[in-house]
């Protein structure tokens, strides 16, 4: 088992497929994009298949994949069928706009849970913030996917004077689907000019909501176990809403997470700079076990040792991170 030096135990694996993308969200991307590497750099099917194994072996039974975006994987659906036989939960993190294309894939490999990000329900807002035109696929693919009985999560990163207007429009797209909107506060990363006065904070949030649906009619959800969401619920309404607080009140103290990155490298923590490169190892037939226990224990207690996102030391840290779109959330 992956116990760190919290007793927390990490079997919750997030694999990200590419940093590439198909969208190029402002808080994501950097606005030059990233840089184009060489193919070799990163993991083939087979490697990263073996490297899998182990984490399987270690007790690992969830893996969601991510991205950049994983749908434009060119070999996404051989890797699904391949990760389909180890005995685990999968999931998925996507922007949604191929989800057309690999819906009977993701049955077939009994991936059932899938998150989708989308930051407006207006189209023009939505195409702004991505920098592309893909809002009605997409929310066809939303459409789709619920008439398909998939576990539906819709991502929202929410931002000062871009989208914070939305949260009841969000919460009331929940009143007849079975869905749960998620609004998440907006999280530093390398080169996504990350501000306090873009932040829009969970105590903001739950106070617009009250605002307007009554506190009376919100109701708590119980806390899932690891969960990154704290979950309520507008009585009468189909579906939930939920709020993840990484930045004002984070929920390291149940994380059961590791992360590994399409060029091979371990993260254990999202705004961790310090990555062991699992790859490399593998690709000297080293014994890759001890890496992935020397990660677990090297994790901090709290948000890789940021306490709280004012500090210079804070900036140091997630200037040093990678950009999202190559952590993969
Ligand atoms: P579930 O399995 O449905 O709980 O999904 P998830 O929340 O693990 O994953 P998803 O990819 O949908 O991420 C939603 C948001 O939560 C993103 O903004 C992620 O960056 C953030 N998030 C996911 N995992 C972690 C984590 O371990 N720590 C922090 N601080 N944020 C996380
Ligand atoms: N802050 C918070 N969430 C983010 N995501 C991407 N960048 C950020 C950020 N800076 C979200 C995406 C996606 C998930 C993997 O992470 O919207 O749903
Ligand atoms: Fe886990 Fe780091 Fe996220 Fe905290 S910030 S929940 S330690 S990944």
């Amino acid at each position: 088992m992956l116990v760190d030096q919290f007793g927390r135990n990490h079997n919750y694996l997030r694999v990200s497929l590419t940093e590439r993308c198909n969208l190029r969200c402002t808080y994501c991307m950097p606005a030059e994009g990233i840089a184009l590497r060489e193919r070799s750099e990163f993991m083939s099917q087979e490697e990263m298949i073996a490297i899998v194994g182990r984490f399987v072996n270690f007790g690992v039974d969830k893996i969601r994949l991510t991205g950049g975006e994983p749908l434009i994987k060119k070999n996404f659906s051989a890797i699904l069928n391949e990760l389909s036989k180890f005995p685990v939960d999968l999931a998925i993190t996507t922007n949604g706009v191929l989800l057309d294309r690999y819906i009977d894939d993701l049955k077939k490999a009994g991936l059932n849970k899938i998150n989708i990000s989308l930051d407006s329900l207006q189209e023009e807002k939505f195409n702004r913030i991505s920098r592309r035109f893909d809002f009605k696929r997409i929310m066809e693919n939303i459409q789709l996917t619920i008439a398909e009985n998939f576990n539906v999560k819709i991502n929202v990163v929410l931002m000062q004077d871009e989208n914070i207007d939305e949260i009841v429009d969000f919460i009331l797209f929940t009143k007849d689907k079975e869905i749960e909107v998620r609004f998440i506060e907006f999280m530093p990363f390398n080169g996504n000019e990350w501000d306090w006065s873009k932040t829009v904070s969970s105590k903001t949030i739950q106070n617009k909501i009250s605002e307007h649906f009554g506190l009376n009619e919100i109701e708590t959800l119980p806390l899932p176990p690891n969960s990154t969401t704290r979950n309520y619920k507008i009585k009468g309404f189909k579906g939930q809403y939920g709020i993840i607080s990484s930045v004002t009140n984070p929920f390291c103290d149940s994380c059961n997470r590791i992360r590994l990155t399409a060029d091979g490298k371990l993260k254990n923590c999202l705004f961790s700079n310090h990555e062991l490169n699992l790859l490399e190892a593998y690709r000297h037939n080293e014994n890759i076990d001890p890496i992935i226990q020397q990660i677990i224990h090297a994790k901090k207690e709290k948000r890789a040792g940021i306490d709280s996102f004012e500090s210079e030391s804070a900036a140091l840290i997630y200037n040093a991170n990678r950009s999202m779109t190559t952590i993969g959330g």
